[in-house]
Order: structure tokens, then sequence, then C-alpha cells
């Protein structure tokens, strides 16, 4: 490439949403130029994120599965744990899908840039490459440059004991005691993955409950499992202070309800959130307004104060989810093609790949209460599932929110394995607006976790055969 050139539309990032972004608007026949400051495409989610974790989050459900084995009668000997094959696991699954981006970048004809890029006016950047700079003038640009990881005040930067989600999905190695700053997606998810590879796992989480914005009841089994699983769980504590050792080890002083606590870990993951990258972009040379927590501001068609300028993903705010990237980066990518498009999804599902799993969608429970929304609500306990007791998943459960005038469904939260799988069913019931005759006419197979969903209605409307309910005011 030329070292100024004038493209259509440029593309900063290219995680799910921006290569989404580009590869749209290439197929709607513009020419794109996708740019990353890291030469293997994919973004955060498939080099350093969903995809590495969801991989050892895989190996640790396994693991769980043959232990219950051993309850069943079918015994193996103990696991014998190679970091180095794991990581190669890891990581040929992690190239085979950035390589298959690059092919189908190749395929579309959009041209990629390894590089920073730097605005210099609302209709110029400049990239900076190994081999110099490129100026590229864009007639539209579309930011999708992401999150990283949120630091603690009162912990040294940059030591080697000090875990992001980035340096854990490394797997140096597996430390006998970690501590995990945050009882969020990422704490939870990493954590589990290291108790499973053998470290003796603590959690300090500042709020009074795990994963914040799920119901309570249906974090529960998740906590049941984890407080099994970890050395312990500090909930509305506080880490005041970590300190290195002259070992390397971690000195953590937690404030917790009771008392103030001295404890030593061999390595701290500090999972408390993402922050938006906006620092490198130079977004001062634009009139790209940013909201006070930093995010960029945009409309419902993904565009910024600037017209011809959208952003998309994490570095326009919460949730910070691949899918809603995804979902974004097209309808930026047709808009800025100058066809009709806006992001009106009626709902965005949010997933905790843990064992189990902790899927919810639409209004929950506690948003309802606090919101005052008037709402009804079907159950269904996995304890009465055939298809739940056979793979020990007794324990998971089902919960559907209604609209008690409409009926339609408003929300859906599910804690179990495969939860992920399950929710998208409530995410198309939610989208089409169906009501639970909807869902209650239509068959589901026998015997699956999908079931569930379908029970949970018919509790609500009390056509359930599977459990007895009494009905209410007596026969
Ligand atoms: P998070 O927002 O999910 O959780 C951070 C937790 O840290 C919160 O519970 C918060 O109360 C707690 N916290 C904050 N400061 C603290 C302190 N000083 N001491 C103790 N606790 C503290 O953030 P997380 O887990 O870092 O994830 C970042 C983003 O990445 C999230 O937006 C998440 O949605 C996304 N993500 C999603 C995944 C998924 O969909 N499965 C997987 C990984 C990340």
């Amino acid at each position: 490439m030329s070292k100024k050139e004038h493209v259509d539309i440029v593309v900063i990032g290219s995680g799910p949403g921006g290569y989404a972004a580009a590869f749209r608007a290439a197929d709607l026949g513009k020419k794109v130029l996708m740019v990353d400051r890291d030469a293997d495409l994919g973004g955060v989610c498939l080099n350093r994120g969903c995809i590495p974790s969801k991989a050892l989050l895989h190996i640790s459900k396994v693991m769980n599965e043959v232990d219950h084995l051993s309850n069943i009668g079918v015994s193996f000997s103990g696991p014998t744990i190679d970091l180095e094959s794991i990581r190669a696991y890891k990581e040929k699954i992690v190239s085979k899908l950035s390589g298959g981006i690059s092919q189908l970048a190749k395929a579309r004809n959009v041209t990629t840039l390894c590089g920073v890029a730097t605005f210099e006016s609302n209709t110029q950047l400049s990239v900076k490459t190994q081999s110099g700079d490129t100026k590229v003038s864009f007639d539209k640009c579309i930011i999708a440059a992401g999150s990283t990881s949120s630091m603690i005040q009162g912990a040294p930067k940059d030591h080697p004991s000090i875990l992001t989600s980035r340096t854990a999905l490394e797997l140096n190695d597996v430390p006998e005691t970690l501590l995990v700053i945050g009882g969020g997606v990422i704490g939870l998810e990493l954590g589990q993955v290291y108790a499973s590879l053998g470290s003796r796992v603590s959690v300090v989480e500042f709020l009074p409950g795990l994963i914040p914005g799920a119901d309570d009841d249906i974090i529960k089994p998740l906590q049941r499992h984890l407080s099994k699983q970890f050395e312990s769980i500090m909930l509305s504590s506080k880490v005041v202070s970590v300190s290195p050792k002259e070992n390397n080890d971690l000195e953590v002083i937690i404030d917790t309800k009771d008392e103030k606590k001295e404890m030593t870990f061999n390595k701290v993951l500090v999972s408390v959130g993402r922050s938006p990258n906006c620092a490198l972009l130079n977004l001062e040379s634009t009139d790209i307004k940013l909201d006070s927590d930093g995010f960029i501001i945009v409309d419902e068609y993904q565009k910024t104060s600037v017209k011809n300028i959208f952003a998309i993903g994490d570095i326009v705010g919460n949730p910070m989810l691949a899918h809603k990237a995804t979902h974004e980066g097209k309808v930026a990518a047709e808009v800025a093609s100058g066809h009709p498009a806006a992001m009106d999804a009626r709902a965005i599902p949010s997933v905790v790949y843990t064992d189990p799993e902790v899927a919810w969608v639409g209004l929950t429970e506690s948003e309802a209460k606090s919101g005052g929304v008037p709402y009804e609500k079907g159950e269904f306990p996995w304890a009465a599932s055939g298809k739940a007791l056979i793979i020990n998943a007794g324990q998971g459960k089902t919960k559907v929110l209604f609209d008690p005038e409409t009926k339609q469904v408003l929300g859906a939260a599910i804690v179990g394995p495969s939860a992920g799988d399950l929710i998208s069913e409530a995410c198309l019931a939610i989208e089409m607006g169906s009501d639970v005759d909807d869902i209650g006419l239509t068959i589901h197979p026998h015997p699956t976790l999908g079931e569930t969903f379908l029970a949970a209605s018919e509790v609500y409307s009390g056509t359930i055969t599977d459990l007895y309910i009494p009905p209410k005011g007596g026969k």
C-alpha cells in the first residue's frame, strides 16, 4: 500500500465488531481498509479473551464431568496437567480462527494494515506501521478500537505476579495461590480455570454479590459450586493495598465486613472492569465527544458527534460484549454505506461461561423490582428435567418473566450447563414479541434442556404436567 491512500471506509480495530463492520461494508460495495495494531486479526475476543478463555473453560468443565463419573461407577486415574499441550490446544484454535479472518478479508478485497491509527482531523488519520507512517483520508470511519483491563489503585503496575485477563490467559504457570480481585465475569471464569488446574483461588468482591447485573437466585447454584472449588469468596470486601515481596509473592490487605486481613498470594488477577481504548486515537484532533466515563457518545445509527465517523463495541460503553459489537458493527457499516439501519435490538444477552453457566436476557427481577416494572414469572427447576438429571445438572433453573397484561416475554434467566446456548430462544421470543402461548404451542424436543424454557412458560400459564402446582385458592 502507498504512503497516502483514500478509502471509502476505514475501520479501526479488527475485533468481532471491527471485522463485521469491514466485511459488511465491503459486501455492500465499498472500498474498505481495516487497521489493527495487532498483526493477528480478531481483536481481544479472539486472541486474548472469549475464545482462549472458553477453550480453557472447556477443559475445566470436562474435568468436573469426569469427577461426577467417578460417583456413578466410571473412574479414571487423577489428571496430569501438561501446560504446554494445553497452551498449544488453545493457540491452535486461536490461530485457526484468526487466519480465517485474514482469508475472509482477502476474499472480500478488504485491505488490512498493521499499525496504530491516530486521527489528524475529521477526515484523515495516520497509521504508524513498522515501515513508516501511512496517511489515510476517508469518506467514513468506523472506530472499533475496544477496551483494556482497568487496574486498581494501590497495586503496582507491570509486576509479573499481577495478572490481567490477557496475561492470565497466557497460562505461563499455575500458581499455588491466586487472589482474584473482582467477582465479575472475567474473575469467575478465569478463577475457575485456575482452580481446575490446581490453584487455590480466593475471590474478593466489592459488592455483596457475585456477577453484578444477574439475579441472586440465578447466581446461587454457581456460587454453591464455586464455594466448594475456591478457597474463599470474600463479598462486600475491598482490597486496600497490594505489595510485592522479595520473592515476587504479593502481600494483600483486604478490608472485609468484619476485619482487615493481611494475606499472601503467589499471583493476583485484577478483573475489576475494562476501560475504553481512546488514548492512542488522538480524538482531540476531531470533534468526537466523550461521555463522563470516557466512552465515545453515539446515536442509534452508531454515529458519533462527527457525521462521517461512527463508533461501535466496547469503546461506546456497556455492555462490553462481542455479540453487541458485531451487531453494532453491521449497523454502522450499513448506515455508512447509505442503507437504512439502526441499533434497535430489544435485548442483548449476557452469558458467564463458568460451570454451571449463567445466562440472562431482557428484564431481570432485580431491575423490575428496583424500577417498579410490573411482571409475573414462571420458573422451572431442573431437578424435574430428565435431561438435566442425566447430566448431573439438577441444580439448574430456567426462569421467564412475563408482562402481566400482554403475557409477552420480558426477560429470562437460566443457570446450568449450556445456559448460554439455551438463552437464544428467549432472545428470539423477546425480539419477536412472543407471548406465553407462542412458547406453549411450540413443540420442544424431549429429552432436552431446551424443554425447560417451555416448562417455565407452562408453569406460568398453569398448563404444566411435569410438575404438580396446586391451583391458586385451592381446589
Ligand atoms: P465486570 O464488570 O464483569 O466485574 C468487575 C467486578 O469487580 C464487579 O463485580 C465489581 O463490583 C468488582 N470490583 C470493582 N472494583 C473492585 C475492587 N477494588 N475490589 C473488589 N472488587 C471490585 O468486569 P470484568 O469481569 O473485568 O469484565 C470486563 C468486561 O468484559 C465486562 O463488561 C464483561 O461483560 C466483559 N466480558 C464478558 C465475558 C462474557 O461475556 N462471558 C467474558 C469476559 C469479559
